[in-house]
């Protein structure tokens, strides 16, 4: 594929914050059809709103379990899509309220997407993965060969996930690329229950409460702009020769939790004080990616800075 035109692709977790940009991303660069599919457990019909006004006639919208084998099949039957896009989940949150189901969504739509690729229903996957996966760091930057040593069981599904879908290549050829993103940050990021630190600090702020740091706020990220991230995707997508790779998607930037809130009350002219409350259990103590591999596949990709990224992320959601 040279571009998107004309491309027919389904993305799974489409109504979700990066899924949502990445459709949007899809139809303007000319995909001949955008399927979504999305059990709405985060997703929101608002995050497609921009997608819908612009390119309705080539958007498509299933509110379905993706994990869902005779559904998904009557669906790529149906539209018979040339890549599938893969980024349904249930927050990393949800490991507390419910370990085995944030485990079990990501291994399932996995195995669905696996075998509908091995029956040819469509060309190729690309799977999200996750930072996640790795733990806390056990060396630095992290390589895409650092150990899986998940702290959760949403990480431990996604590893998962990962080691069945590179079975697939193995065994069968496929065409499977995964993409490890680490910390996305951006508009359309859930603000409301499980919320990652930048919506929460940014709701918090706005609702006049002081924002919240657990621990001792020296646990670090590496933050990405979602925008680049959705671009990353879809370069991978288009290259060829990486079936079977599993790439980093990240900045390469260390970023403690204690600037990042410091540098959103800044954003947001807040001078109070901050709370502190206990570190979140099996909470990652340290992430920062080796980005070595994407940036030989795609010298120049161009990263949006942090301070540039806040800003527009804060002025999303003061403006919405
Ligand atoms: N946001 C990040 O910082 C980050 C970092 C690393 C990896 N990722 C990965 O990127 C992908 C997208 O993440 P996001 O931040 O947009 O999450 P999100 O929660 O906003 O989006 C996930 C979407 O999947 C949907 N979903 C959940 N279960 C489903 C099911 N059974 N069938 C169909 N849809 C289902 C949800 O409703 C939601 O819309 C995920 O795979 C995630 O693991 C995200």
């Amino acid at each position: 594929m040279a571009d998107y035109q004309g491309v027919r692709a389904v993305i799974t977790g489409g109504a979700g914050f990066i899924g949502s940009h990445l459709a949007d991303a899809l139809l303007a660069r000319g995909a001949a059809e955008v399927v979504v599919v999305d059990n709405f457990f985060l997703g929101k019909e608002a995050n497609l709103a921009d997608a819908r006004a612009a390119h309705g006639d080539r958007l498509t919208i299933y509110r379905e379990d993706a994990a869902d084998a005779t559904a998904m099949a009557a669906i790529f039957d149906r539209h018979r899509p040339d890549l599938v896009f893969n980024l349904a989940t249930k927050a990393l949150l949800y490991s507390f309220f419910n370990p085995p189901g944030a485990c079990r969504v990501n291994l399932d739509i996995a195995l669905v997407l696996a075998e509908l690729l091995r029956a040819g229903a469509y060309g190729k996957l690309v799977h999200l993965s996750s930072s996640e996966v790795y733990g806390t760091a056990r060396s630095v930057p992290m390589g895409e060969d650092h150990p899986l040593q998940p702290e959760t069981t949403y990480a431990a599904g996604k590893a998962a996930a990962d080691l069945l879908l590179a079975t697939y290549c193995r065994m069968f050829d496929a065409d499977i690329v995964t993409v490890r993103p680490f910390n996305n940050y951006g508009p359309r990021q859930n603000d409301g229950a499980m919320a990652a630190v930048v919506p929460l600090t940014v709701q918090r702020i706005r609702q006049g409460r002081a924002p919240v740091i657990q621990g001792d706020g020296l646990q670090t990220r590496d933050f990405i702009y979602v925008g680049d991230t959705v671009r990353g995707i879809l370069d991978v997508g288009l290259a060829g020769g990486l079936r079977g790779q599993t790439i980093n998607l990240a900045s390469g930037i260390e970023t403690t939790i204690r600037e990042i809130v410091e540098q959103l009350c800044a954003a947001m002219s807040y001078a109070g004080g901050i709370d502190h409350e206990p570190a979140r259990k099996a909470d990652v103590r340290r992430h920062v990616a080796d980005t070595s591999r994407f940036r030989e596949l795609f010298p120049g990709f161009a990263l949006t800075p942090l301070a540039q990224g806040l800003r527009s992320t804060v002025e999303w959601y003061l403006g919405r």
